[in-house]
């Protein structure tokens, strides 16, 4: 397994990006912790640095704001205390039929699970290609390959994170550096009753611990992709199958019988 000295872990303030904070901590990594809920940051980092001695910066940003993401850009790119593994994990998802979704949430979903997702390895790649040492997890969905109609925009966008992480691994080849897209299925976390998945039960759930564990693995065997839990492995391995006409229909009809009616949120 890779040792890492120190990442940077966006949306570090709870769920999968909590997960990976704790997990990178554990392994002794120093950390640059983001998110915008600043107390819930200095908690983490209080903990984390009594428990494991590990150093933890604390950079408050809401990185769908151009000038806090240039802060962050800037901290991904410095020479000094440099940063070797990048976790692209904030994300925020709308949900509900997409004529009566708010522009303006779409547009901030848009800024952080895409912009801010290419923007930020942009920052820190050169100086990782040049000490030819470095990694890169982008944290994508199971949505990003079987389409979800209500999560319509999301999906989408999540489609661009496990594109773009596929062609920067292929770029970076034989550099020194990794990078991988991991595609959590569903995961219990504060977003879930923001996503219409408060009430998510079966097999198919994982542990935001189960996602951070199996993508830091996956990344050291130099994996590019991976979906973490085996039911999700199924379900995507199955629906490479599957005509996606019928994948898409099936999907539709999953989406209608589950959501409730005329429900459009964000988070
Ligand atoms: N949970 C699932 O079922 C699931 C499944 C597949 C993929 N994912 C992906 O996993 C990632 C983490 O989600 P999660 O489930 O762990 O959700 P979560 O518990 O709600 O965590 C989201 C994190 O992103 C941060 N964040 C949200 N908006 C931000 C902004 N504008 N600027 C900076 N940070 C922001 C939040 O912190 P603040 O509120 O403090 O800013 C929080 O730390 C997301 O990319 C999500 O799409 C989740």
């Amino acid at each position: 397994m890779t040792t890492w000295c120190r990442a940077l872990v966006t949306g570090a303030s709870s769920g999968i990006g909590q997960a990976f904070a704790r997990r990178l901590a554990r392994d002794g990594a120093d950390l640059v912790v983001v998110a915008r809920r600043t107390e819930r940051l200095e908690r983490l980092a209080g903990e984390l640095r009594e428990r494991h001695g590990v150093a933890v910066e604390v950079v408050t940003a809401d990185l769908t704001d151009r000038s806090a993401l240039a802060r962050v850009e800037a901290r991904a790119s410095a020479r000094a205390d440099p940063i070797d593994l990048l976790v692209n994990n904030a994300g925020a998802a709308t949900y509900g039929p997409f004529a009566a979704l708010d522009p303006a949430q779409m547009t901030d979903e848009i800024a952080l699970n895409v912009i801010a997702v290419v923007r930020l390895p942009r920052a820190g790649l050169p100086g990782m290609l040049s000490r030819r040492r470095g990694g890169v997890v982008n944290v994508s969905s199971v949505s990003s390959m079987v389409v979800l109609p209500t999560l319509t925009v999301y999906s989408a966008s999540k489609s661009f994170v496990t594109v773009f992480s596929e062609g920067l691994a292929e770029e970076v080849h034989g550099t020194g550096v990794s990078v991988l897209a991991v595609c959590p299925g569903t995961t219990p976390t504060e977003s879930g009753p923001r996503m219409g998945l408060g009430n998510a039960r079966g097999p198919f759930l994982t542990s935001p611990d189960h996602v951070a564990d199996v993508a830091l693995r996956a990344l050291g065997r130099g994996k590019v992709v991976v979906v973490p839990g085996p039911v999700n492995d199924l379900l995507v391995r199955g629906s490479r199958v599957v005509p996606r006409s019928l994948l898409r229909r099936g999907m539709g009809l999953a989406a209608r019988l589950t959501a409730p009616r005329g429900d459009a949120s964000s988070g």
